[in-house]
């Protein structure tokens, strides 16, 4: 799956953003690639607050990226080369421009008052309770027009949605079959968590009713799971959850929530062997039975994958992502190897500070990098001579090389895509080593996080195998799994006898 962000991906109309034509235009690239699945972010009109995650109308698509038609179009290109359309449904809250909330706001008597978490300053004055946005500041905003404050749990132009409300719940979900019935594959919900946080810290026995219990959420988690099953579609829940019972529960307890909560348990972490095993054999542990994984090393939300670790990590990173079993999400640009793009003060967008990690897509070394003919809404990262699709899609060591060779290998062995995962010792520290395996197909992967070569032995395996892929792209070669040697950060996929 390819985590897009359509701002940055490819402008043709020449507005310096990027659009959904672009997308169609670049649709190809992800089909060489070897991507089955999209998930865009937001493109819906939006206030641009929160660069499409404020939305102002669910049902349309805002004209600075296209039409309906195009974005019809681009599903239609998408479905023909086998590659899936996931989009990314925002049921938190609401632009405070939407019409929804305008209507709420407009007095105490709207009908649709209770859409959003109206509540009165305290006896004595003030926010109704301590809690505090994500964002900064209180989480409360007071509307002078009716003398109450409203919930966000973001930005203030992000409205909190009442979900207590049946007539929200039924709103939304014909968001949902809106967008199915035209063939859209799924959704990512986002920041799911927060649907039942609205109160935390407060002294909810004025407000009852109003506090969504977990119980409550899980349903509302079952009822998109089967709105979106009734399509065939897929649900991806953001929780962004570091506690690994509380993420489980995103699955549902009987796998009836989200197929793939998403998880984020490799993307703020201590970047060392001995630790990702403990991550992947813990999440794998704790995965229900039939529960499919899922894995990712950035988003649009965290500075990119190698300004986090280090570059040396890269290759290693991509190994990692695209042997483990379950769904390896890429975030666009991770492919070649994208970092955080130092943003002058004046040229700032996000108020939060996430554009480093989403400046334009680097398809080659023009000045624009050839994602715009203007100069784009965000600056162009200046390694982009070096980090560029063209460049390394000519190069055979490339990291985008590397990229290419592990899908391709996923795609054509059902062991990397559907085999069980063991971890396995090594006679090294340093070294993560798992086997993935189905049907007397085994494949060993093998990681050096260290800068020094590591001469190892696996455990308890003595056989022959065979090098199939080396993270450097310069080895294909028998090995003995006695005796086996690893460059500085260097990575092996070994395809095992299957009797070893
Ligand atoms: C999610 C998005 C993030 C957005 C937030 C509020 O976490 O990934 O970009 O700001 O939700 O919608």
């Amino acid at each position: 799956m390819y985590h897009l962000y359509p701002y940055s991906f490819m402008d043709t109309n020449g507005d310096g953003i990027g659009d959904l034509e672009g997308i169609i235009q670049k649709i190809d690239y992800l089909k060489d690639l070897g991507i089955g699945a999209v998930w865009i972010t937001p493109f819906f009109p939006s206030a641009w607050e929160d660069y499409g995650y404020d939305v102002t109308d669910y049902c349309d698509i805002d004209p600075r990226f296209g039409t309906m038609e195009t974005f019809l179009r681009l599903l239609f290109e998408a479905h023909r080369r086998n590659i899936k359309i996931i989009l990314d449904f925002v049921p938190n809250h609401t632009s405070n421009l939407h019409p929804w909330f305008l209507e709420s706001k407009s007095g105490r008597l709207s009908p649709k008052r209770d859409w959003y978490i109206w509540a009165d300053p305290r006896p004595c004055g003030g926010a109704p309770s301590e809690h505090q946005s994500v964002f900064g500041g209180s989480a409360w905003e007071f509307d002078s027009s009716c003398g109450q404050y409203y919930f966000h749990y973001f930005y203030k132009e992000q409205p909190d949605l009442n979900w207590r409300n049946p007539e929200v719940r039924r709103a939304m979900n014909e968001v949902l079959h809106f967008w199915l019935k035209r063939g859209v594959d799924g959704f990512r919900f986002d920041a799911v968590k927060h649907l039942s946080e609205k109160f935390l810290g407060y002294d909810s026995s004025s407000f009852p009713a109003r506090v969504l219990t977990e119980a409550e959420r899980q349903d509302i988690f079952r009822e998109w799971r089967k709105i979106v099953d009734s399509y065939g579609g897929v649900a991806l829940g953001e929780g962004w959850e570091t506690d690994l019972s509380k993420w489980i529960k995103y699955y549902g307890d009987n796998l009836d929530a989200f197929h793939l909560p998403l998880n984020f348990f490799l993307m703020k972490t201590d970047w060392q062997a001995s630790n990702i095993r403990k991550i992947v054999d813990e999440v794998e542990a704790a995965l229900p039975r039939g529960a499919w994984a899922n894995w990712a090393l950035g988003n649009i939300d965290i500075s990119r994958f190698s300004d986090r670790y280090g570059r040396e990590f890269e290759r290693l990173g991509a190994m990692l992502l695209l042997t483990l079993r379950g769904t390896p999400i890429i975030y666009y640009g991770e492919e070649i190897g994208m970092r955080d793009t130092l943003i002058p003060k004046d040229r700032t967008r996000d108020r939060w500070g996430r554009d480093p990690e989403r400046t334009p897509m680097q398809w080659n070394d023009s000045r624009y990098a050839g994602f715009s003919s203007v100069e784009p809404w965000l600056p162009v990262h200046d390694n982009r001579k070096r980090v560029n699709v063209r460049a390394q899609d000519c190069d055979p060591t490339s990291l985008f090389s590397l990229y290419k060779k592990l899908i391709l290998l996923r795609k054509s062995h059902a062991a990397l895509q559907k085999g069980d995962y063991r971890s396995v010792g090594t006679s090294s520290e340093s070294c993560f080593a798992y086997i993935r395996g189905v049907f007397g197909q085994r494949f060993l992967v093998v990681l050096n996080f260290s800068g020094e070569t590591q001469y190892i032995k696996i455990e308890d395996l003595d056989s022959e195998g065979l090098i199939l892929l080396s993270t450097l792209l310069d080895r294909e070669e028998a090995c003995d799994l006695s005796r086996l040697s690893l460059r500085p950060y260097e990575g092996c996929l070994v395809e095992m006898a299957s009797d070893g």
